[in-house]
């Protein structure tokens, strides 16, 4: 594809996806690892982002009553990365201490999601509150 200046057109820098169905959480790990591969991320890399993105879907799903995922490359002028956001309007997380202890399940899961999630990835941030809905990102960092 061309841009208006004739040069190809840059691929585009978010993509949203739908996490309504476990349909949806095997397209976002398909979306995830194509992401990566295209950024060049090696497959230990791909398999921990990966993995970490099927947790926070799958929470997203059970716990936020659906949601949307944002895969957005970034940068911070040294380094290129690949963010994921996981977005939903459910009840929140009331302690987020609490969730993100080893073993805690209000679901009957095992309670090793969020805490799994966040030793994946380089970076990890939740932004919730009771009845305000949840928003966990993560973003893996690429040196060049
Ligand atoms: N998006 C969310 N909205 C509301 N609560 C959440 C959300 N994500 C996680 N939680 C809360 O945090 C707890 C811990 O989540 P975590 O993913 O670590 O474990 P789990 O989903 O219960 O079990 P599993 O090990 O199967 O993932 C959940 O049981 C739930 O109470
Ligand atoms: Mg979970």
């Amino acid at each position: 594809m061309l841009g208006a200046q004739g040069q190809a057109a840059a691929q585009p820098t978010q993509q949203i996806l739908p996490l309504h169905s476990d349909e949806d959480v095997v397209r976002l790990r398909k979306q995830v690892r194509d992401s990566m591969v295209a950024m060049g991320f090696g497959l230990i890399e791909q398999t921990k982002i990966i993995t970490a993105a099927s947790e926070l879907a799958r929470n997203t799903l059970r716990y936020g009553g659906g949601g949307e995922a944002h895969i957005a490359r970034v940068s911070d002028g040294a380094r290129l990365g690949l963010e994921l956001r996981f977005v939903d309007a459910g009840p929140g997380i009331e302690d987020i201490t609490l969730a993100l202890t080893d073993g805690y399940t209000s679901g009957g899961g095992l309670g090793l999601g969020l805490g799994g999630a966040k030793r994946l990835a380089d970076a990890f941030h939740i932004d919730t509150a009771p009845g305000a809905g949840t928003t966990v990102t993560i973003a893996k960092w690429k040196l060049f």
